[in-house]
């Protein structure tokens, strides 16, 4: 094992510029072997690093991206609080069995400053587009410039991350039809809470009152399985669960799984969103309504 990390640690090459990233990935292809591709913006936890498994056991060779992009914050506060953990970052990626970190400053992506944006699709305007406007567009964007500049075969998304998801594949739809979009399951802890890079923010006592997120996604499971097909009053079961433990709810949806459009009645397969803030941090969460 201590060989094999070795051996990773030397391996991993770490690129910081677009150029040099297209010319690694275009050597790669010469070869006839896949490039699988895990986007992260650093501060690495158990889910990344699963995304980064998957894609070493899926593809030939895997790129992983660290860049805080700076085009998907709507507040400037959140953007220099978002954790910035590099050398723990590739150390980590080294473990996973990553080949490539493209690292690359927010000079090297925007060079000129963002003179041409991706709008996201429609399904970007609700949900975390209506309370982070611009959040979505800034996410294409980036998804787009990292698919052009690592040019995978493969990316690989967390499902916590649901509305993102679907942003992306209709980016790559129209930007990069060449790029399989897999997403993967969320990675949740012992306690039930979703991995997020934001959960290092949260004192011990708003961790506990945050389990009030997927206890409540867990009641929507159990009503629907129990035959409450009435969105509305699904979704206003979990608001009360989260207003008692001190949540600020952001919002609770039910929605279609490929537009995330609002039900009336619930189906299978319908998507249950949560957004929520503990303290002052927001987390996001969603379940699929399944019997
Ligand atoms: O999910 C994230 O970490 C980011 O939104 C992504 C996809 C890396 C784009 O910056």
């Amino acid at each position: 094992m201590a060989r094999r990390r070795a051996f990773l640690q030397l391996t991993l090459r770490i690129i910081h510029t677009i150029d040099e990233m297209r010319a690694s990935s275009r050597s790669v292809r010469a070869e006839s072997r896949t490039i699988g591709f895990v986007p992260t913006m650093g501060a690495l936890h158990a889910g990344h690093i699963a995304l980064m498994e998957h894609a070493r056991h899926e593809c030939d060779h895997v790129v992983a991206s660290i860049f805080v992009n700076p085009t998907q914050f709507d507040r400037l506060d959140d953007l220099e609080k978002y954790p910035r953990t590099l050398d723990a970052d590739v150390e980590a990626c080294s473990q996973a069995g990553v080949d490539v970190v493209f690292a690359p400053s927010a000079n090297e992506m925007y060079p000129a400053g963002l003179r041409t944006n991706i709008r996201a699709s429609a399904v970007g305007s609700i949900l975390e587009g209506a309370s982070r406007p611009g959040h979505f567009d800034g996410v294409a964007t980036v998804v787009a410039l990292l698919f052009s500049a690592v040019e995978p075969d493969v990316a690989f998304f967390g499902a916590k991350d649901y509305q993102q998801t679907l942003v992306v594949r209709d980016m790559a739809r129209d930007h990069a039809p060449g790029v399989r979009i897999d997403v993967r399951p969320t990675v949740r802890g012992a306690d039930g809470l979703a991995l997020s890079s934001r959960n290092v923010r949260l004192s011990a006592d708003d961790r506990v009152r945050a389990l009030a997120i997927p206890r409540g996604l867990d009641l929507a499971r159990r009503m629907f399985v129990d035959g409450t097909i009435d969105a509305d009053s699904i979704s206003s079961r979990v608001r009360e669960t989260l207003t008692e433990q001190g949540l600020e709810v952001d919002y609770v949806h039910v929605g279609r799984p490929s537009d995330l459009s609002e039900v009336a009645t619930c189906e299978a397969g319908d998507v249950i969103l949560i957004a929520a803030r503990v303290g002052d941090v927001r987390l996001i969460d969603n379940a699929i309504l399944d019997r």
